[in-house]
C-alpha cells in the first residue's frame, strides 16, 4: 500500500474523551496541526461495533472524515489484563459505565483479579491510531506499552486506569507521572512515533 503524507492543517480528532483528545493535541499541535476534536464540533459518536482496537479506530475515523469532510484521527485504546484474556481491552471504556466512573472500572480489574485467584499481575495498555481522509484513504498503527498492575490507586495525573499502571522499569503509576514523561513512553506515544514517521513531512 502507498502511504499518504499528511499536511498540516486542521485534523478533527475523532473523540469525545477529554483525556485523549487533551494527549493528541499535545502531540500534534507542535507539528503545525489544528486539531478540533469531535467534542467541539459536537459530532455524533458512533457505536463501537467491531472487535479489534484496529476495527474501532477505523470506524471512528471514518464516521468524522465523513461527516467533516477533512482528514479524521481517532485512537482506539485501552488496558489489556493477561490474566483476565485481555480483558477489558476494547471494553475499557465501557467498564466504566455510564456516566463514566473510572474508580469503579479499577475496582473491577481488581476485583475480577482476586475472583480468578490471579498471581500474574501484567497488562499492557494497546493503542490503534487511524488516519482517514474524507476520499477514503486510510491508515492505521499500533502501539503498546507494558507493565503491571497496583493497588490501591495513585495519582490524580492522567486518566482512565492511570492510577493503577506501572509501566516496565517504572516504579510510578502514570497517574502519579508527570504528562511530559508519560508522552514519551506510552502505548499512544509509539503508536504516534510510527504514524509519523510514516505519514509527516
Ligand atoms: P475508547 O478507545 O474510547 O473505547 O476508550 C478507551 C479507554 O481505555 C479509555 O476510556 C480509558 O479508560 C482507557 N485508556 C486508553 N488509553 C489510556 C491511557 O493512556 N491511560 C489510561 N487509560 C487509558
Amino acid at each position: 500500500m502507498t502511504h499518504r503524507t499528511l499536511l498540516p492543517g486542521r485534523l478533527v480528532a475523532a473523540t469525545h474523551n477529554r483525556g485523549k483528545i487533551s494527549e493528541l493535541k499535545d502531540l500534534f499541535a507542535p507539528l503545525g496541526f489544528e486539531v478540533v476534536s469531535a467534542l467541539d464540533l459536537d459530532l455524533e459518536e458512533p457505536e463501537e461495533t467491531e472487535g479489534s482496537f484496529v476495527g474501532n479506530a477505523l470506524l471512528k475515523a471514518r464516521a468524522a472524515a465523513k461527516s467533516t469532510g477533512a482528514p479524521a484521527l481517532s485512537d482506539d485504546s485501552g488496558l489489556s489484563v493477561a490474566a483476565l484474556g485481555g480483558l477489558p481491552g476494547i471494553y475499557s471504556a465501557r467498564w466504566a459505565g455510564e456516566p463514566r466512573d473510572f474508580g469503579a472500572a479499577m475496582a473491577k480489574v481488581e476485583r475480577e483479579l482476586e475472583d480468578v485467584g490471579a498471581t500474574d499481575r501484567s497488562a499492557k495498555f494497546v493503542c490503534a491510531l487511524a488516519v482517514v481522509w474524507p476520499d477514503g484513504h486510510e491508515e492505521v498503527f499500533e502501539g503498546e506499552v507494558h507493565g503491571t498492575l497496583v493497588w490501591p490507586p495513585r495519582g490524580d495525573k492522567g486518566f482512565g486506569y492511570d492510577p493503577v499502571f506501572v509501566a516496565e522499569g517504572e516504579t510510578i503509576t502514570f497517574g502519579e507521572m508527570d504528562p511530559e514523561r508519560k508522552h514519551a513512553m506510552s502505548h499512544r506515544a509509539r503508536a504516534f512515533d510510527k504514524l509519523k514517521s510514516t505519514l509527516l513531512p
